[in-house]
This record gives C-alpha cells, structure tokens and sequence, in this order.
C-alpha cells in the first residue's frame, strides 16, 4: 500500500493526487484521499487511480489532504473497503498500511459504533473517536490508541478543526518530507520527491504531528528533534528503494515480507494455527488427497508444499502442472482438497484447473497475493500470502510467502486431522519464526554471492541438484536463473544425476546444491563427490559442514523444514548477479509476463 500527506500553504489536492500517481508502479487495487478545510470530505474508489480521478473535484481549497493506494489484506477490494476510513463523526480520517492483529476484539469492544467496511483499519478512526471524547489531546489520542493496537502499521490521520496530520509507526515505514511549502508525510520518499529531498525517517514506536511549518516526533513520549537527511536517488532508483532492479528489492524484502505472512497466525505456545478458515473439521477428518495445481514458481511452492503436507499432516499430496491437470478417476471428490497456489490469482491455466476440480466436486483452496483475484470468486476458500506486490516478472518473495503459507496449512490440517502432535506443531511454527532472521544473514552474505556469480557467469550450463525438500528449491533454482541470464540452467534430483544428466557434466558446468535439514543431505553429498570426481564446480548452500568437497560454500542458519526455503535465497541472488553481469533486463526478461492470461 501506499500513503501519502500534505499540510502546508499550497492547495492539497494535487500534491496528493500526483504522490498517489508516483506509488502507482507499487500495484494497488484501490485508491482514496481525505481533504481536510475545516470539515473533511473524502473520495474513495476500487481500481485505479483514473477510477478515483473520475470522482474528486476539480479544486479543492483544503490546505491538508491524506492519500492512499491499498493493497489488500482484509477485506476484498471496493470503494467501502478503500481508504480513508472515518470514524461515526466523520470529523476523523485514516489510511494505513499493514495488519491490526487484534481488530476483531477491539471491534467487539467498540460495540456502540457503526462499521461501513471489512477492514481492520476501520478500528482505529472508531477508536481515536472514543479517545477524543473528553480533553484529551490529538498526541494523548493517538498514544492511547497505539498501545491498544497488535500488528504493523503505519497510519496517518486527520483530525477536522486541528490544522494538524498525526502519524503513528510500527514495523511499517513512513517518512517525512520538508518543504518551505509544508510538511509531507508518505510511505515512501518516491510520493513527494518533486517537493522536497529532505527527510526524516520515523521509528517503530514515534507519533508525529506536522502543521503548517512545523514538523513534531514524539518518541517514547517525549518530543524529539527530526534528523533531516538529503535524498540524492533520483526518482526511477527511489522507485526502486535505491536497488537498481524490482526484483533485487523484492530479494531484499523478504524478511520483511515473511514477518507480515505469519503475523498474527502462529500460536507457539500451544503449537496451533489462526488462518481464518471455514473448512468443516469432519471433511478434513476425512480427507484423502491434497491435490496442489499451479504454474512456473508457483508449482515449485506446491512441490515443496506437497512434500510438507506428507511429512506434517500425513495426507497424500500430489501436485500437478495446472496445464497438465486432470480429474483421473479412482478418486473420491468429496474428498479431495484441490488447492490453486497463485501469486496473481490470474494465471488461466490454473483457473482452467480449479474449475475441473469444481466441475469434479472436489473442495477448492485458493492461495495467492492478490484478494479480489478471478482465483478468489471460483473456490470454496481463500487464503492471502500477504507479500505484498511483486513487480519484478521473477517471482521472489512470493514463493518464499507461499511456501510458508502453505505450512501454516499443512499444520492446520495436521492438528484437525489428529495426525500432528502440540510439541511438534510448536517447533515447527518456531522454525517459521526463525526464517525472517535466517534469510536476513543470507542477504547480509550478498557480496560473497556476487562474487562467485561472477566468476561462474560464463559457464556452459548450471545444473541445480537436491532432493526431497532440496528438489523444489534446485528446480526453482534454475527456473530463476534461466529466466533472468538467459543461460542454459537445469534442476534435476540428485539421485537422477546418474541416471542421464551426469552425462552432461563436465569442467564448465557447475552444479549447485542444497545440503540442508529437510533434503537428505548426506545422500545428496554422494551426488556432489560424484560431479566433483568428473571436474564440475561445486557451490553448495549447506547447512552442515562440507568444505571439503566443495568449491564454494553459501553457509545456510538453522531453519528446521526450511532451510531449503532459505537456502533458495541464495539461487535468487546467484541468478540475479550472473544475469545482472551480463546486463540483462531483469525486470522484464524477453518473451515473459508476470502474469499469464491465456491458455
Ligand atoms: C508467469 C510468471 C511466473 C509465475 C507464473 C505463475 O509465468 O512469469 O513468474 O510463476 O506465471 O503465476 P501465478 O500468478 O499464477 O503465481
């Protein structure tokens, strides 16, 4: 999502209608603003801007304004859904980036208040309402309010009659611009960049007011002095977080991007899920096959989920190539799960596949990025990812989001099923919590990848070996690599090598495996000494120790089951350095789309 605020001498309008129109390469599904001149109007619409464009005024004279482009998480897209969100009064407006944890109990505490909209967001103008009620200042409000909420947020307010923009942040960024003009206030620099470069950062925890030429932070309740600093990016690479490429952005927010995928979901202590499912406990009590149907990347995550469905919830799992799928018989529908995993939840052929399952009478499962998607509208039950949108045509962060979504599903059904016990669902939900951190270490590791990308990028071919776990991650490996360098790149499972690929095994091929928890590694170091003994570079992202039998050595933390997850972070930044050497265009490889609508 994106957010954007201006209070100042100049007319507000604008400047929020072009900050929302600089967010637009982010990807949103609905757009609003709130003006404030005295009284607050707002206009909000699903879609794009043009959409919102269509119902705002000409002019406006209002000398503040907040603006919004939404993402969503909860709630589908529509105009009772968009930001801002007002309070009973309309005197109060709000737009927010990330998740209220809690809303549902603070809803339930809020019951003399009428709620128009499916969001968590809608919680807070209701609570700042109670808050306001008595002399309590604007900053008391906001605090109060702030400690009540669970979650990440970034949110930005306006109060009518206050001639002020509050903002309060956590896990979620906000930064404020200043202008001889006024004060700006956006999730992103890239909303005001043609007003001012410079900025000051706000930190988890700080409430800031900015007026008419002054700029307050309150941090830990005390007011503290902005530090300004200078942007020198220029807007194409501010776009980009300073990255020069989406898809390296979107390398980098992974942890960032995994955090919000499991917030609020993960009950460690009595080793349980909150996924916000309506599947009968009886059916999934009964249930025979898992079928998982998928395209590209998107299979891949399905191929490691099948694997995790077997090993933690004890169901057969199959997974299918969406275009090849088929409703064979000699098996019993009204006991299938037949789970669509789609980051776009557009792709046709996995919507063509999910209406064969229907069609079947089959039970459907979607679980993609994207709420409101067609995949959504076909299929009994949805669930979000949550990654936030992916630009780069590579996907990154969505198989990470994927993987871990659909083992957070595997434990559900686990633990309905009777098949998982408490203790192992807790270590496992730890090993989730622990992959943020661990695929942090691997970024913090980048220029020991690059520098090894570089020194291979001319090879032949690059086969990409692993198995059980490690499978998926080495065919998802190569998937990245021939997408983005254009170079010939295969995955294969180890124990096949021998069974035809060895044959193309020479000096200038190397071979990448994944020695990690979760992929049989000791069978796959047999593999690994078998290409070694016929000359190939060895790169391994391992767990274990194995320097001798390798030529270079990503080192993997300890993530349980998902260490294959993490270890692929280390092929994402492989493939995006060997192409990024030979100055590819990476964000838009030749002949590929994002996303696929036709069969
Ligand atoms: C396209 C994209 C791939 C993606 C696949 C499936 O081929 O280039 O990156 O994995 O579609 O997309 P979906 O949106 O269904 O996950």
């Amino acid at each position: 999502c994106g957010i954007i605020g201006y209070i100042g001498s100049q007319d507000a309008l604008p400047i929020v209608q072009t900050g929302l129109q600089n967010l637009d390469y982010r990807g949103y599904d609905s757009a609003g603003v709130a003006l404030d001149s005295g009284s607050i109007e707002v206009y909000k619409r699903e879609g794009k801007i043009d959409n919102l464009l269509d119902v705002v005024p000409e002019a406006s004279d209002a000398n503040c304004g907040i603006g919004h482009t939404r993402w969503s998480t909860h709630g589908p897209p529509s105009n009772a859904n968009s930001h801002p969100h007002t309070d009973c009064t309309g005197r109060i407006a709000v737009v927010h980036n990330g998740i209220i944890e809690n809303y549902d109990e603070l809803k339930a505490e809020l019951s003399g208040h009428t709620f128009t909209s499916g969001t968590d967001t809608e919680v807070i103008p209701h609570l700042l309402e109670d808050e306001l009620d008595g002399d309590t200042s604007p900053v008391e409000a906001i605090n109060a309010v702030v400690d009540r909420l669970d979650g990440s947020y970034a949110f930005v307010v306006t109060i009518a009659g206050t001639d002020a923009i509050l903002a309060a942040r956590e896990d979620s960024p906000l930064v404020i611009g200043h202008a001889d003009d006024g004060a700006y206030l956006a999730s992103d620099v890239t909303a005001f960049l043609g007003h001012t470069r410079d900025v000051s950062y706000l930190e988890d925890g700080d409430v800031a007011v900015l007026t008419d030429g002054d700029v307050e932070i309150h941090r830990g309740g005390c007011p503290v002095e902005p530090t300004v600093e200078t942007i020198d990016w220029e807007a194409d690479a501010a776009e980009k977080g300073g990255y020069e490429h989406y898809m390296l952005k979107e390398i980098h927010e992974q942890p960032q991007a995994l955090r919000q995928t499991i917030s609020g979901r993960l009950d460690t202590d009595i080793g349980d899920v909150d996924l916000n499912l309506n599947i009968p406990e009886e059916y999934l009590q009964s249930l025979e096959e898992v079928q998982f149907v998928a395209c590209g990347t998107s299979y891949y995550a399905g191929e490691y989920a099948a694997r995790l469905f077997e090993k933690i919830a004890d169901v057969r799992a199959t997974v299918s190539l969406a275009s090849e799928y088929m409703f064979d018989g000699g098996r019993d529908p009204s006991r299938t799960l037949t789970i669509a995993v789609t980051q776009s939840g557009e792709t046709a052929d996995t919507l063509s596949a999910i209406r064969t399952a229907a069609e079947a009478g089959a039970r459907t499962l979607a679980v993609t990025n994207t709420l409101g998607s067609t995949v959504t509208r076909e299929v009994d039950d949805s669930m979000y990812i949550r990654a936030g949108p992916e630009i780069g045509v590579a996907a990154t962060k969505t198989f990470a989001s994927q993987v871990i979504t659909l083992a957070m599903l595997s434990v559900y059904t686990g633990k309905r099923c009777g098949s998982l016990s408490g203790g192992r669902a807790s270590t496992l939900l730890e090993n989730m919590r622990a992959v943020p951190g661990a695929i942090q270490q691997v970024l913090d590791r980048e220029q020991q990848v690059k520098a090894v990308a570089e020194e291979y990028a001319d090879s032949d071919a690059f086969f990409f070996i692993g198995r059980d776990l490690g499978y998926p991650v080495a065919l998802e490996g190569a998937l990245k690599l021939k997408e983005i360098s254009y170079d010939h790149a295969e995955g294969f499972a180890s124990g096949e090598l021998k069974h035809g690929p060895l044959a193309l095994v020479t000096e200038t091929t190397p071979v990448l495996a994944v020695l990690t928890e979760g992929s049989r590694s000791e069978k796959t170091l047999n593999n690994v000494k078998e290409v070694q003994a016929r000359g190939a570079p060895v790169i391994v992202a391992s767990s274990m120790e194995n320097e001798k039998f390798v030529d270079e050595l990503f080192k993997v933390p300890s993530a349980g089951l998902f260490e294959p997850l993490v270890a692929n972070v280390y092929w994402q930044l492989f493939a995006y350095h060997v192409a990024d050497s030979k100055g590819r265009p990476i964000d838009k490889p030749r002949n590929l789309a994002k996303s696929v609508t036709v069969e």
